[in-house]
Parts: C-alpha cells; structure tokens; sequence
C-alpha cells in the first residue's frame, strides 16, 4: 500500500503498509531521522511532529490517518525563518536546553505549537500544554526557553 501526503512542504507518496505508525515511515521510508522512538505508546513524546499543525504522537498514527494531510518534522519546522531556525529552536540554543539530546527533537515541535495557539506561556499553561518526558530533567531550561522564544517571536524572528 502507499500513502500520499504533503511532507515537510512536499507532495510525498511512501510505500507504507495502511498501519505502519508514521514515526517509522518517516525514519525508514522517508530517511527522516530526527523524530525519535521513545517509548511507542504515546507517552513519552520523542517522536512528536505536526499533522496539520497539531502536535501528533506519530508512534501511534497510522499511516493510513495522514493521507491527504500535512506533516512537518524537525528538520523542516525552521526552513521558513531566517537562518533557518525558528523562534524556538534559537532560544533553545541561547539557553543551552539539551543534555543527552534524545528527547529534544518531540520537544521542540511540542513548544512550537504551543507558542502558535500561546504567545505568551506561563508555567502552568506549559506544563499543561507539554506533556513529553525528558529524562535528564531539562523541564527548567525548557521553560525558560519557551518563554524567551515567546520574545523571540513576538520581535520577528
Ligand atoms: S515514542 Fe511516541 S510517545 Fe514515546
Ligand atoms: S535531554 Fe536527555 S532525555 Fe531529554
């Protein structure tokens, strides 16, 4: 079987069985490795990317949910900002966010969407909104990068 969607701006066609989850699609079909495998029962958030701006576990979508629809990975959600990171992934790098790294890709896409519907976060709306897992324990350097993302955007970048 094969599914066609628009992938990280591009019209994509994957030759994928209707129940492959996305996240090993991407990896395996599309060479898209920066959506990480955690746990794949939809807790842990490593492998988030956005179907039609929605923060999706794609360790439990099938591909069969995404025909027709709009995906954007990690290695796509700057392409549109100068220099090629966005808002968030700048100020994760101002603030040094990662540890090991393994969780951050899920994070970062989980905080884009957030600042879309968000601008402005408080800590509660953040741990609310973020339910992914970092096992080095970066939750503090998240929150304060999400919250200098907020200015980053809020200035243009
Ligand atoms: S790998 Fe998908 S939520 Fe953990
Ligand atoms: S940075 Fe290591 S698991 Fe989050």
């Amino acid at each position: 079987m094969s599914v066609t969607f628009v992938l990280n701006d591009k019209s994509t066609t994957l030759n994928a069985p209707d129940d492959k989850p996305l996240l090993w699609a991407l990896r395996e079909d599309a060479n898209l490795v920066g959506t990480k495998y955690g746990c794949g029962i939809a807790v842990c958030g490593a492998c988030t990317v956005h179907v039609d701006g929605v923060p999706t576990r794609s360790c439990v979508t099938p591909c069969s949910a995404i025909a027709g629809k709009s995906v954007t990975t990690i290695e796509a959600i700057g392409s549109k900002s100068p220099g090629g990171f966005n808002a968030v992934q700048k100020a994760w790098i101002e603030h040094q966010v990662p540890q090991c790294g393994y969780c951050q890709s899920g994070f970062i896409m989980a905080a884009t969407a957030l600042l879309e519907k968000t601008p402005e976060p408080t800590d509660d709306e953040i741990n609310a909104a973020i339910t992914n897992l970092c096992r080095c324990g970066t939750y503090p350097a998240m929150r304060a990068a999400i919250k200098k993302a907020a200015q980053l955007k809020k200035a243009g970048a």
